[in-house]
């Protein structure tokens, strides 16, 4: 196929510039409007993205641009509105950034808007396009490690900003199982007031189908990764079955040991100009051809987003959450009244700085 679909992106931050420049380049998508409530930011990009139409009110812009793929890239607390916008400009993809919500309720009603409009989402997750973490995959779905048992994620950064990528990434690894029940513990209150509200950390255990056990861990309280110099690259994805593991560092390449295939290893970082140009392409797949889905599929990051809600629910109020959830929360809401006043305790000094202790 050899259409061209328009695209509008809203948000004029690091995110949204990313993601309108690898549209821009990609001679699949007309880059047709640029959308920031900041109009000093709006100016500034259209100039260096071949100044598209503009304007400060999304939905408004939406209406005048009809974009067939609406994308916005704004902080977590905006979402339902620009989903709403997207859907009433008639766009047949909306793309977004991850987290999918900031609680299970308005993820939910995001789902319930989609389904009923019919309209494709994708979430970006899109760490899963480097070289390394793909090389991890290729290992998992070869059966050199045999039945692949348990999956475990951790990161130093927190969990609004971390901790979908880990749960994404260790599913997609394990042949994207559902989750049965979570269970988990949280700590720390500074970080409540930050842009992407968390705990400082929070650790839990996923249940998935086929007895495959997740262990996730995001925050303060996570373990350093010394091989990695970045502290935001400092997160290990791991998968482990009855005949060897593999593992990938965000900042830091990939080894694996099996049985089969003995040690090997390989570089890799975490590179946006490399992840967004394969990315933006599958859009396009997933509009030529509706049987290419989109491997950043809304359907696939909603179930992340209910183990990552899960796991909040458990940490506010004790025990066992089962999955699927079916009855929205608020909680982040939850978590604020239920996480003791105490300073988080750290893994490393490396985490006194971003956590201020
Ligand atoms: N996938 C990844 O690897 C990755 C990496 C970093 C950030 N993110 C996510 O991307 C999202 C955005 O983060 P960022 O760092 O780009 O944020 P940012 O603060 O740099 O940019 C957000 C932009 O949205 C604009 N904005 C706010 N309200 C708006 C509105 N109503 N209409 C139009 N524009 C509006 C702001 O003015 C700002 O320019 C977050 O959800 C974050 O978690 C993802």
């Amino acid at each position: 196929m050899n259409s061209t679909y328009k695209v509008m992106v809203v948000g004029m931050g690091k995110r949204g510039l990313h993601h309108a420049a690898a549209f821009q380049a990609n001679p699949r998508f007309q880059l047709a409007g640029l959308c920031d409530i900041d109009p000093a930011r709006l100016d500034s990009a259209a100039q260096k993205l071949g100044n598209p139409k503009t304007g400060t009110d999304a939905a408004a812009l939406a209406q005048e641009v009809k974009p067939d793929i609406f994308c916005f890239c704004t902080l977590p607390n905006l979402r339902t509105p620009l989903i709403n916008a997207g859907i009433a400009s008639g766009a047949r993809l909306i793309a977004f950034e991850k987290p999918v919500a900031l609680s299970s309720r308005e993820g939910m009603e995001i789902k319930r808007l989609l389904d009923a409009s019919g309209v494709k989402a994708v979430v970006s997750h899109q760490h899963r396009y480097g070289v390394h973490y793909r090389e991890i995959k290729k290992i998992a779905a070869s059966g050199a490690l045999g039945r692949i048992h348990t999956v475990t994620g951790t990161a130093t950064g927190w969990m609004t900003h971390m901790l979908s990528h880990l749960i994404d990434y260790a599913r997609w690894y394990a042949g994207e199982p559902d989750a049965q029940w979570v269970m988990a513990q949280a700590a720390g209150r500074g970080k409540f007031a930050d842009n992407h509200p968390s705990p400082d950390f929070i650790a839990g255990i996923v249940q998935f189908a086929g007895g495959i056990r997740g262990y996730f861990e995001a925050g303060a309280g996570a373990p350093d990764q010394p091989e990695v110099a970045k502290w935001w690259g400092k997160n290990r994805i791991c998968v482990q079955g009855t005949e060897g593991f593999a593992e990938v560092l965000t900042n830091g390449g990939w080894r694996s040991i099996s049985r089969r295939d003995g040690y090997q290893g390989g570089d890799g970082a975490m590179s946006y100009d490399l992840d967004m140009p394969p990315y933006i392409q599958e859009m396009a797949d997933w509009l030529d051809d509706p049987l290419k889905v989109h491997a950043c599929n809304f359907g696939s990051a909603y179930k992340g987003m209910e183990i990552m809600m899960g796991l909040c629910r458990s940490a506010a109020e004790g025990g066992q959450v089962a999955l699927p959830l079916t009855a929205p929360a608020d909680e982040l809401d939850l978590l604020k009244k239920a996480v003791a006043d105490r300073k988080v305790l750290l893994s490393s000094p490396v985490n006194a700085k971003e956590y201020g202790v």
